[in-house]
C-alpha cells in the first residue's frame, strides 16, 4: 500500500504561505515552486537503494555508500507540473524526463490528454509524477494510468496543494503509488478550485490567464 505524506517542514510552510499570496508575481512564483519541489524530491528520494564503495581520503582508505545506480524519471503534467522538474533535477540531474499534457475541460472537469512522450525504458525506472495541483485527482488519476499502461511499476506522486477530494481519489485509484504533498487544504469549490489553494497554478507560472 502506497503511503501519503503532507510534508510540515517550516521552510515549506513558509514559502506555500508567498505562493498562496494573489499579490506573488509569476517570477517569484515559479522561483518558489521549484525550490519546493526541491525539498518534496529530498522526502520522496529517501529510500532510493545504495551500495557500498570504496574510496581513498587524503587520510585513509575506507568505505562509503553511493546510489546504487537506480535509473529514474521525472513526469511533469503539463502545463504547472513543468513548474517542478528544474527543482527536481537540481537533487537528481541524470534522471530522464518525460511529458504527458493533459488539460482539464472547464465544464466536466474531466481530464483531457493532448501529449505524451516517455523515456523508452520507462518500465525499469523509477517515476516520479509531478503536478503542483491535486484538486479532483482526475489528471493525476489520468496520468498514472497512462504512465503504468506504457510499462512504469514503481511510481510516486509529488504535489504541493492537495484538496481530500482529489487525495483520496488518487489513493483509491492507484494505491501502490506513494503521494507527498506540501498541504492537505480544506475543499474543492464549486468550479473545482482548492480552497483556499492559490489560484490556476499555470497561470500564475507562465504569467497567462
Ligand atoms: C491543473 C493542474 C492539474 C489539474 C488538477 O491543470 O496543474 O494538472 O488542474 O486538477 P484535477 O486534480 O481536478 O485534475 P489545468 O487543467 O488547469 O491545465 P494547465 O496546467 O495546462 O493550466
Ligand atoms: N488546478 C489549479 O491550477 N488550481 C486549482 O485550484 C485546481 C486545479
Amino acid at each position: 500500500m502506497g503511503k501519503i505524506l503532507v510534508m510540515d517542514h517550516p521552510l515549506i510552510q513558509h514559502k506555500l504561505s508567498i505562493i498562496r499570496n494573489i499579490d506573488t508575481g509569476s517570477k517569484d512564483f515559479r522561483a518558489l515552486i521549484s525550490e519546493i519541489a526541491n525539498l518534496i524530491c529530498y522526502e520522496a528520494t529517501r529510500d532510493l537503494p545504495l551500495e557500498e564503495v570504496e574510496v581513498e581520503t587524503p587520510i585513509c582508505v575506507t568505505k562509503t555508500k553511493v546510489l546504487a545506480g537506480k535509473k529514474l524519471a521525472v513526469v511533469p503534467i503539463l502545463r504547472a507540473g513543468l513548474g517542478m522538474v528544474d527543482g527536481m533535477l537540481a537533487l537528481v540531474p541524470t534522471a530522464r524526463v518525460g511529458h504527458i499534457g493533459l488539460y482539464r475541460d472547464p465544464d466536466t472537469l474531466q481530464p483531457v490528454e493532448y501529449y505524451c512522450k516517455l523515456p523508452s525504458d520507462i518500465d525499469e525506472r523509477e517515476v516520479f509524477v509531478v503536478d503542483p495541483m491535486l484538486a479532483t485527482g482526475g489528471s493525476a488519476i489520468d496520468a498514472i494510468t497512462q504512465i503504468k499502461k506504457r510499462g512504469a511499476k514503481h511510481i510516486k506522486f509529488l504535489g504541493i496543494i492537495a484538496a481530500p477530494e482529489g487525495l483520496n481519489a488518487l489513493h483509491e485509484a492507484h494505491p501502490d503509488v506513494d503521494i507527498f504533498v506540501a498541504s492537505l487544504d480544506e475543499k474543492l469549490n464549486d468550479h473545482g478550485y482548492i480552497v483556499p489553494g492559490l489560484g490556476d497554478a499555470g497561470d500564475r507560472i507562465f504569467g497567462t490567464k
